[in-house]
């Protein structure tokens, strides 16, 4: 959060699985990576992305092997019991402190135990300040206020939190996504960057005390449980602040973004013809995302004649720039679009992707950009990425120049091959 300056213009709160992450219809990751798309070019320079799961930090790594998901500048894990900052996952020590208040794991272990409706989920799940267990729905009222009596009788205070129509979670009393939430604000507030909006998205039980905190706009994605659901025809419905989205997962947040005009809401994954479509060229990042969006059509095949589009491009790469590869290899980055030609199509139906993450640019002296960013590119299962560097310059009105790109393999990357290498 060090990064911005001040305060940013937008921060995001979002579940992950079946929120941001589709597990049934979208195979493709097709709305993540339009979420993603958009993030990048419009918001991720002056705003803050969070991403708060049920999962513990291990099953969330997983999730992001296996999904194109973005690097949250704060993750929030084991519904709101863990609190982590930046790409390295800094836990938040004093969020570990609140945690510790009234609450036993021992005795919790011990009074649960006695519940037969009670299956404890997987040792996976099973974290210091969160036991999970799996319960018939039918048994949910009883076991939890029995529960809540016993332990307040042995001196806890805790919170029990019901989710996908299956999942019941203990935490302490002062956890949960919602009160982790309202801990980040408070932060954010005393460092003077309180967000001008917040938006929560969310689909199922654990994101209900979200939509709860004041002064946020809320989301529940249109594939939302009955359990959030039936919360927000009992207290949420006179909340013009929260909607029931018509799509599902990451489109209906891009679908919120554009209904409480929270900033722009097009990503550039939904424009066919980029030069139809030309930016305010204020932040070089856009060029960047567009230009690895082009790059991923191309290789797909899915774009016919775009001979006017490589056009515009070499001529906004400066004749003498270069390309290093990973390998140290380079290359002139005229020659490099020019070569491109033999590679139209050669990733057709081979489920070919690149997306484009933590894209950052500083404008390093008076018309001279450096941006920043992470490109990955998957084909089939198989991934890679590199920590990429591009330098721009930019004249007044005439948009910016490419002087040069610079790529290294990025220590995510699963595969280091650059054989084949083109950009
Ligand atoms: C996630 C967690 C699980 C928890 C559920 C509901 O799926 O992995 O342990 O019970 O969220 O909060
Ligand atoms: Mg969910």
């Amino acid at each position: 959060m060090e990064r911005l300056t001040s305060p940013p213009r937008l921060m995001i709160v979002s579940d992950l699985d079946d929120t941001m992450v589709e597990h049934r219809n979208d195979n493709d990751n097709h709305s993540l990576l339009r979420f993603n798309s958009l993030w990048e070019e419009a918001y991720r320079h002056d705003s803050l992305l969070v991403f708060s799961t049920g999962r513990a930090k291990t099953m969330y790594k997983k999730l992001r092997k296996e999904r194109p998901l973005l690097t949250p500048d704060v993750i929030v894990t084991s519904v709101g019991t863990e609190i982590s900052y930046g790409k390295s996952m800094v836990p938040d020590e004093n969020w570990v402190e609140i945690m510790n208040n009234k609450w036993n794991r021992g005795i919790v272990e011990e009074e649960t135990s006695k519940f037969p409706e009670l299956t404890l989920q997987a040792e996976t799940e099973q974290m210091p300040h969160k036991l999970s267990f799996h319960v018939d729905k039918s048994k949910v009222k009883e076991v939890t206020k029995e529960l809540y009596q016993r332990l307040e009788k042995r001196g806890l205070e805790i919170k029990i939190i019901f989710s996908g129509g299956i999942a019941l979670d203990v935490l302490p009393k002062g956890g949960g996504k919602g009160q982790a939430l309202a801990y980040l604000l408070k932060k954010l507030n005393t460092e003077g960057k309180l967000p001008l909006n917040t938006l929560v998205c969310g689909d199922s039980g654990n994101d209900t005390e979200l939509f709860t905190i004041p002064n946020v706009y809320g989301v529940m994605v249109s594939n939302a449980r009955e359990e959030l659901l039936e919360w927000y025809a009992e207290n949420g419905k006179d909340n013009s602040n929260i909607i029931h989205a018509s799509e599902r997962c990451a489109g209906g947040i891009i679908e919120a973004i554009g209904h409480f005009k929270l900033g722009p809401k097009l990503s550039l994954r939904d424009v066919s013809d980029f030069l139809q479509c030309k930016s305010d060229n204020v932040n070089p990042g856009h060029a960047v995302v567009e230009f690895f969006l082009f790059y991923e059509r191309w290789r797909r095949g899915e774009i016919e004649n775009c001979e006017a589009y490589t056009k515009s491009l070499k001529a906004s790469c400066d004749p003498a720039g270069v390309i290093v590869h990973p390998s140290g290899a380079e290359k002139s980055l005229r020659d490099t679009i020019d070569e491109l030609g033999k590679y139209h199509g050669d990733k057709k139906d081979k489920k070919f992707r690149v997306w484009t993450d933590q894209v950052l640019a500083t404008e390093t002296t008076h018309g001279t950009w450096i941006v920043k960013l992470n490109k990955w590119e998957q084909t089939g299962n198989e991934r890679k990425c590199c920590t990429t560097t591009v330098k721009f310059t930019s004249k007044e009105n005439e948009g910016f120049v490419w002087e040069n790109v610079q790529q290294t393999w990025s220590e995510e990357s699963e595969v280091k091959d650059d054989s084949n290498w083109i950009i």
